[in-house]
This record gives C-alpha cells, sequence and structure tokens, in this order.
C-alpha cells in the first residue's frame, strides 16, 4: 500500500488524527480538520496526545529492561511516524518479538510497508473485539510464545468498544490468555478532570470517523485491571492508575498537566 493512498481518504480517522496530533505525516485534510476542530475546544489534545504516547515508551521499555519481557502484543497499534514498541525494545535489547494489530486496514498496509525485513514483528488487521482471531493469527504463533510473559499493550484504543461490546470482557479474554509474569499496559481517556461541554466537542468529533469514542470514569478504568497487581507509576508512587503524562515521569510534578489528564494509564502484572 502507498502511503498516498493512506493520506488521501476523506473522512477523518482515528489513526490519522493520532499521527496529526504527534507531529506526523501519515494523515489526511480530513484528519488534520478534524484536529483543529477539537483545538477550538481543546488546545491541549496534542498534549494529551504525546502524554499518552510517552507512556506507551515508558512502559514498554521498563517491561523489556526491567522486567525481562521479550515479546509484546500491541492492539489498536496505529503505527504512528513515531517511535513504535518494536524501536523501543530495540533500545534495551535483541530478539525482541512485536506483534502490531489494529482494524484500521490502511495502517497495517503502512505498517507492513514500514516492518518489512525488520526481523521479529508483524502487522495484523484485526479487532480488539476478537481475542480469538488475533491470538490464533499464524504472525502470532510465530512470534509469540504464550507460556512466557507477553507485554499486552491496549493503549488508548478500549475507549472505541462500546461498553454494549464488554470491554472488561475483552480485555480480560487476553489477560486470561498469557502466562503469569505477564504484564497488561493500558491507557484511556476519562472525562474526570474536564468540563462536559468540552468532552461532548471532542466526542462529537470522533462520532463522525468509523470509530466513535467513549471517556470513561477512573472505577470503569481501574476495572480492566481486575486481578491483576498494579505496579507503583513512578518511584515512590503507590501501586494503582495516574494521569497518562506521569507514569513512568522522573519529574511527576513538571509532567502533570491538563493534556496528561485526559488519560489514566497503569501497568500491572499477571500473578
Ligand atoms: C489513539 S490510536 C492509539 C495508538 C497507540 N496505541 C498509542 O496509544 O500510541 C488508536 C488506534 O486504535 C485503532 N482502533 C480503533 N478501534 C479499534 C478496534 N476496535 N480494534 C483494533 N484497533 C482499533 C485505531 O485504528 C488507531 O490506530
Amino acid at each position: 500500500m502507498s502511503q498516498a493512498r493512506h493520506t488521501e481518504r476523506d473522512t477523518p480517522v482515528v489513526a490519522g488524527m493520532y499521527d496529526y496530533y504527534l507531529g506526523g505525516t501519515a494523515n489526511s485534510e480530513a484528519d488534520r480538520a478534524a484536529v483543529e476542530e477539537i483545538r477550538k475546544t481543546c488546545p491541549e489534545i496534542i498534549d494529551a496526545a504525546w502524554a499518552n504516547r510517552g507512556f506507551l515508551q515508558r512502559s514498554v521499555k521498563r517491561m523489556a529492561a526491567e522486567w525481562g519481557v521479550r515479546q509484546f502484543i500491541d492492539i489498536g497499534a496505529g503505527l504512528p511516524t513515531q517511535r513504535n514498541t518494536h524501536e523501543v525494545v530495540a533500545e534495551v535489547t535483541a530478539g525482541g518479538r512485536v506483534v502490531y494489530v489494529d482494524s484500521d486496514e490502511e495502517v497495517i498496509a503502512r505498517g507492513h510497508d514500514l516492518l518489512a525485513g525488520v526481523d521479529g514483528t508483524a502487522a495484523v488487521h484485526a479487532d480488539i473485539r476478537d481475542p480469538k482471531g488475533i491470538l490464533g493469527h499464524p504472525d502470532t504463533l510465530r512470534l509469540i510464545d504464550l507460556d512466557e510473559p507477553v507485554g499486552l499493550l491496549l493503549v488508548a484504543v478500549t475507549q472505541f468498544v462500546p461498553d454494549a461490546d464488554d470491554p472488561w470482557a475483552v480485555v480480560a479474554s487476553y489477560v486470561d490468555a498469557v502466562a503469569p509474569g505477564s504484564y497488561l499496559a493500558l491507557s484511556a481517556p476519562t472525562s474526570d478532570f474536564q468540563a462536559p461541554r468540552i468532552v461532548d466537542s471532542v466526542v462529537k468529533v470522533y462520532a463522525a470517523t468509523p470509530t466513535p469514542a467513549k471517556a470513561r470514569s477512573r472505577e470503569e478504568i481501574r476495572r480492566f485491571f481486575d486481578g491483576l497487581e498494579l505496579v507503583p507509576p513512578y518511584e515512590g508512587g503507590e501501586p494503582g492508575l495516574t494521569y497518562a503524562g506521569l507514569w513512568g515521569a522522573e519529574d511527576v510534578e513538571a509532567a502533570d498537566s491538563d493534556g496528561s489528564r485526559w488519560f489514566y494509564a497503569a501497568v500491572a502484572r499477571k500473578p
């Protein structure tokens, strides 16, 4: 697939909007217009995306460097024009394996271009609501040993699964499938700190994409980690959820911002 096709779509899509938040090039005019609409009421959205992306990268680094995780399943990966999971893993260790999954087929086609010749990686077109299809996919079976610890990355993706599709059961089916000693890294947007008017304006823009989004409360997001051991998000912190920018931050006070507070994030270990 060519990058041009990806940038020529006339409906905004989440992957393109996210890429634009992060200053990338894999986005269309429609993606950029949607983001600019959001920025009118929510200028901190760019900061929110960076805080979330930083959480993904810091959590992967910690899993690989401190906890010895060598294999990752990154669902709703997006593959933006940004330091991706396999690059973070490669900074820490050789021989890491990463299966990227996304429901946007153009993201996956672009992933095939990006990952061509990169050992230990694959890009799979699937919906997070299909755990059997993802876990049983030939690329997953080739790269991931479910008897060894896995880093499950569900970062900024559960908001696209409505309550009616029980996102908690969806997440649990991945957790159930992986070995003890595996980790779940998950972030999700929250409306806890935002004025309803602003949340409504953001939700309205996403409603015009193929994947409407839902912001959830702290308790709803914490439930994704049921049965798991939450790790302290930063040195001296209590185990639990925090805002995306704070997770793994060296200077927690400096990392706090209005943008960061759009996402709760946590990492937990499967006992
Ligand atoms: C906001 S981006 C997050 C990218 C990356 N995980 C991160 O946090 O930096 C969300 C991604 O999830 C994908 N997505 C949306 N709904 C999905 C679904 N039901 N199953 C799999 N992927 C989905 C979108 O196509 C998009 O690439």
